[in-house]
């Protein structure tokens, strides 16, 4: 389905629950515990994505909070990759559960994987995210590469003074392996704004003049893709707030309370829980078309936007 802009919606982004393991300084670390709500169950996942793929979406990234505190998990993969019409199933996770892990996601019919990870020093790391383990992460990489997954995206979201002086090592993660690092500007979703911390994809490119710039993967992609010359994998810069890329963008969200957001910088939702009452999936359908000829033209992060949810209630 087109919105009143003319974009493709073929994106949905499903967070499977608000609860996560980490509490990142940037993220949720001023929210403390959380308590488990009510979540969207593995019947109205469904039930919701084969609602989208009517309308035309073709790709699913389950988020969260964390979607591997999810028991259901790998039958809510299965279910999803029963759905025709749906070409790609992806997961962004913190990877703290991810040992152990890869091979039945792949069996379960999981894509693609990305990963969190916004330290490669074991103390600044467990700092950074509060009480986290990168070795997990590390192992949950390797993993990843042994069970077939052709590559891995690792989100590093940069903060001055904190992680910037790392990007060298994590660009020479892309050296051999089929990994793509991406580097992720601070957007204003947390409590706290940290607007003189963030690290501008300009500032980086200046920082590492040597990386080449190549062509997105897809059209809409958040990220700007470059190269080390004779590396493997890929460096991208997600910087939604100094290089907008609303004009392609092409996804909706979804949250595990059942709100539907069209755009992460606005903070306007619609209930889809009222037509997941209904015995079929017409009222369903029809608000999710509601919303999506509603979606923005553009974020609002710099319009003085202050955030109802964190990155980690709407699933990045
Ligand atoms: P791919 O399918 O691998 O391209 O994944 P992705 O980059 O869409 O997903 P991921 O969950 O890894 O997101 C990486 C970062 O990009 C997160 O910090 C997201 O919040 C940010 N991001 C993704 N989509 C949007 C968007 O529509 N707007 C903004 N401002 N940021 C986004
Ligand atoms: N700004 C940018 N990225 C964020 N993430 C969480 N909070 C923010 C924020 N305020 C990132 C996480 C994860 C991805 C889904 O979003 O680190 O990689």
């Amino acid at each position: 389905m087109n919105d009143r802009f003319g974009r493709t919606i073929t994106y949905l982004r499903l967070s499977l629950t608000e609860r996560c393991t980490l509490k990142c300084t940037y993220c949720r670390a001023a929210e403390g515990d959380c308590p488990k709500k009510s979540e969207l169950t593995r019947e109205e996942l469904l039930r919701i994505t084969r609602a989208f793929a009517k309308i035309g979406v073709n790709k699913v990234r389950l988020t969260g909070g964390e979607p591997m505190l999810r028991r259901d998990l790998l039958p809510i993969i299965s279910d999803i990759r029963a759905i025709p019409q749906i070409q790609e199933i992806t997961m962004t996770t913190n990877g703290q559960h991810l040992p152990g892990m890869s091979t039945a996601l792949k069996a379960a019919g999981l894509d693609r994987l990305n990963i969190s990870v916004d330290s490669l020093k074991p103390e600044k790391f467990a700092k950074i995210t509060g009480g986290g383990s990168l070795e997990r992460v590390l192992t949950g990489i390797d993993e990843a590469f042994a069970a077939g997954f052709s590559s891995v995206k690792l989100n590093v979201v940069l903060l001055r003074g904190v992680n910037d002086d790392e990007t060298e090592d994590f660009i020479e993660l892309t050296k051999d392996r089929n990994i793509q690092v991406r580097f992720i500007e601070y957007m204003p979703l947390g409590d706290t704004d940290r607007a003189e911390d963030r690290v501008t994809g300009a500032e980086l490119l200046q920082k590492h003049p040597e990386l080449v710039e190549i062509a997105p993967s897809y059209k809409g992609q958040p990220a700007r893709d470059y190269q080390m010359p004779g590396y493997v994998g890929k460096v991208g810069l997600i910087d939604p707030m100094s290089h907008r890329f609303c004009a392609d963008c092409n996804r909706v969200r979804v949250m595990s309370d059942g709100m539907l957001r069209s755009c992460l910088g606005c903070n306007e939702e619609f209930s889809l829980k009222e037509a997941l009452e209904q015995p079929d999936d017409d009222a369903l359908i029809e608000q999710i078309q509601k919303a999506i000829a509603q979606k923005p033209s553009t974020h609002c992060f710099d319009t003085g936007f202050t955030a109802e949810k964190t990155m980690s209630r709407i699933g990045g």
